[in-house]
């Protein structure tokens, strides 16, 4: 029998391939991926070597991660418990795929991962992986081993000559980073009163240290994904990874928050989403006026339902695939240029334009007006709409 295993390279599952090979004396496939997370993932190979691995996949998925997972969720401007940008959430569900995948391909029946039985991720690596494989075994050494110190993992690795390297500079936050966001919990955040050190964050600088001087940038939408930034046509992760720098450098998109978790524990966590703080941003800016009212409200009343599913895990549900789908569709007019001004964390929209844009100056105007909307017309569109108000009063219910 064989499993495979989403490998960081790091010390947990490291040891977990060891724990895997010894408890259930199988072949540990590992599977690891670089979307984006700032991390070689190259030296995971000789790590895995070491512990015997004969399967080692290791892999580039930023274009994948942004395109086909990061896009698609920001076209709904999805926001959980209207703070959290989903960045970590968003990542499973291609985990998961990739996993199943490379078990198809290896002919192994079991998957395996580093997620902790308190959390998020283990319910959405399971979920995903049991709809895309229904019959697939799932294993989770944390909620089986009785590994759970620092201590009894270190003792694990001495008795088997698991190779420990002492990272320099490594966070003592639990954390996960990747093309979207670094987040961080666990620690001193774990008192909410407490507040973050600002030498924690990895992307950003503080808004009291970012540069004096705005930065201008324009955003190129095509049915609602960013195509170009100032003009010059990119790649979905490199529209991504470019945001973070110059968001980054301007203080934008950190956050610190206490969330609610699916398995039904508040936890807190800050979070660094630079690049994805502006694109919901310019997002909202170039739908305000390429979408109809009514379509837009429509997508705006199913978002936070939308974000509750990816959140808990249910991309590879068949609501989400519904969702997405209308919201897909809503997209085919947005298209245009947001222009944003980026001064000390915020972003600010400063022009939009579009050929698809309905929005009408000769409408809107204050000024005399071309005859396509005669002011007269709104004295009986807002009776009409009192009339049941006037029922109501002239039956003395009043307020
Ligand atoms: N609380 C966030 C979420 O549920 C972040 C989880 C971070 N995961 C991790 N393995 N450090 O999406
Ligand atoms: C974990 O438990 O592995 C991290 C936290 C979470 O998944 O919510």
């Amino acid at each position: 029998n064989k499993v495979v295993l989403a490998y960081s390279g790091g010390l947990d599952t490291s040891v977990i391939v060891r724990w895997l090979q010894d408890t259930y004396d199988c072949e540990v496939v590992t599977f690891t991926a670089d979307i984006g997370q700032g991390e070689e993932v190259e030296p995971a190979r000789e790590k895995a070597k070491q512990l015997g691995v004969e399967e080692i996949y290791i892999e580039d998925l930023r274009e994948e991660f942004v395109r086909d997972f990061v896009f698609p969720m920001f076209r709904a401007n999805a926001v959980y418990e209207g703070e959290y940008l989903l960045g970590t959430s968003i990542a499973r569900p291609l985990i998961s795929k990739r996993l199943i995948e490379i078990a198809n391909e290896t002919g192994a029946d079991a998957i395996s991962h580093g997620a902790t039985g308190k959390g998020n991720d283990q319910v959405r690596f399971e979920l995903g992986a049991y709809a895309l494989k229904p019959g697939v075994k799932v294993i989770a050494p944390w909620r089986e081993w009785d590994l759970n110190s620092r201590e009894k993992l270190m003792a694990y690795c001495d008795e088997r000559n698991i190779p420990v390297e002492k990272k320099k500079g490594k966070s003592p936050y639990s954390m996960d980073a990747n093309l979207l966001h670094i987040s961080y919990e666990g620690i001193n955040l774990e008192d909410p009163w407490t507040p973050a050190e600002d030498d924690m964050w990895r992307w950003s600088v503080s808004p009291e240290e970012a540069p004096d001087t705005p930065t201008t940038i324009d955003l190129t939408y095509e049915k609602g994904d960013i195509v170009a930034i100032d003009g010059q046509s990119m790649r979905p992760h490199e529209v991504l990874s470019h945001l973070n720098k110059v968001a980054g450098a301007n203080g934008i998109g950190r956050i610190d928050i206490v969330e609610n978790r699916y398995v039904g524990m508040k936890s807190r966590g800050c979070y660094e989403t630079p690049g994805g703080t502006i694109m919901l941003k310019a997002h909202r800016a170039i739908e305000s006026i390429t979408l109809d009212r009514e379509v837009a409200h429509l997508k705006d009343s199913i978002m936070p339902r939308y974000a509750e599913v990816v959140y808990n895990g249910y991309w590879w549900a068949p609501e989400r695939e519904a969702m997405q789908a209308l919201i897909d569709q809503t997209q085919t007019y947005v298209n245009g240029v947001v222009r944003l001004k980026l001064y000390k964390g915020n972003v600010e929209v400063i022009g939009r334009q579009s050929d698809d844009s309905l929005f009408d100056e000769k409408i809107a105007t204050f000024e005399e007006d071309q005859g396509a909307y005669d002011q007269k017309d709104a004295e009986g569109f807002i009776k009409l709409n009192a009339l049941r108000l006037r029922i109501a009063a002239g039956k003395g219910r009043g307020f």
